[in-house]
């Protein structure tokens, strides 16, 4: 049995990813084109390019890391997305050449990495690759417990005449690892997109971040500047190096 390695996410989801996403916040390309301060921008896991080909539009260089070569294929069928520079990889190792004013991961994304050493190397990686006066932009979601009775969810995402969607997920809380599928039932068939994330608190990535010789600039709850709360459900983080 083939094991769960980082490019099974990409090369299970590539053909379904952006029917599934069909969207993005029109807030979060404005704050990403105003932190890229007119400089290149590196995305890790570019995927299709959801998120770099309307800021490319914006008039950003951006560049892109993936490990998946499906991804990456759909990325370069859109129009606008042929010509951004994607490296084949891991992003921990955030291979790419030059430096960045601006660093993003998003949509949760930087949880891919399934150990903290991978995430802490992530970081370090990252603060080679910053301009002096560059960022790195993190958002992911807050972790919640209290979803997972007996360490384990199933969430009924929709249901029609046609189609279920089910997210099914088990939770390992020392390792801080989920494993999961979304799982797609048609009469046709039924469909499995595996994931597996690494979640992390937002005070754990701050004390990467600080290993790195980086440090928290910003934390906003959503891509407007909302304050982030006690109640917020995510976050946006916006690390700079430490003076
Ligand atoms: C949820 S998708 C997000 C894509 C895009 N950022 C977006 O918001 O639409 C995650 C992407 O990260 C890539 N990925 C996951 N783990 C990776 C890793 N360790 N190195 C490089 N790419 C990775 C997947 O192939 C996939 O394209």
């Amino acid at each position: 049995m083939k094991e769960y390695d980082i490019s099974t996410y990409g090369e299970r989801a590539a053909a379904s990813y952006d029917a599934m996403y069909p969207t993005y916040d029109e807030a979060m390309i404005a704050t990403l084109a105003k932190l890229a301060r007119g400089g290149r921008a590196l995305e890790l896991g570019i995927g299709t390019g959801r998120i770099a080909v309307p800021l490319v539009e914006k008039g950003i260089e951006v560049h892109g890391i993936d490990a998946s070569p499906l991804m990456i294929e759909q990325l370069r069928a859109k129009s606008g997305g042929e010509n951004i520079p994607v490296t084949i990889g891991n992003f921990a190792d955030v291979a790419a050449s030059g430096e960045y004013n601006l660093i993003y991961v998003v949509f949760n994304t930087f949880f891919a990495l399934l150990t903290q050493e991978e995430q802490t190397h992530c970081f370090e990686n990252v603060a080679r690759r910053l301009t002096s006066e560059g960022v790195f932009v993190i958002e992911a979601f807050v972790p919640d417990l209290t979803r997972f009775l007996g360490n384990q969810t199933t969430r009924a995402i929709q249901v029609t005449l046609e189609r279920v969607k089910l997210d099914i997920t088990m939770l390992d809380s020392v390792s801080q690892r989920i494993t999961g599928q979304h799982v797609h039932i048609t009469e046709q068939g039924i469909k499995l997109f595996p994931i597996q994330l690494r979640y992390a608190w937002p005070s754990e990535m701050d004390l990467m971040a600080r290993l790195a010789g980086l440090e928290l600039k910003h934390r906003w709850e959503d891509w407007t500047g909302r304050p982030f709360t006690t109640e917020s459900q995510k976050h946006i983080s916006v690390y700079e190096r430490a003076v």
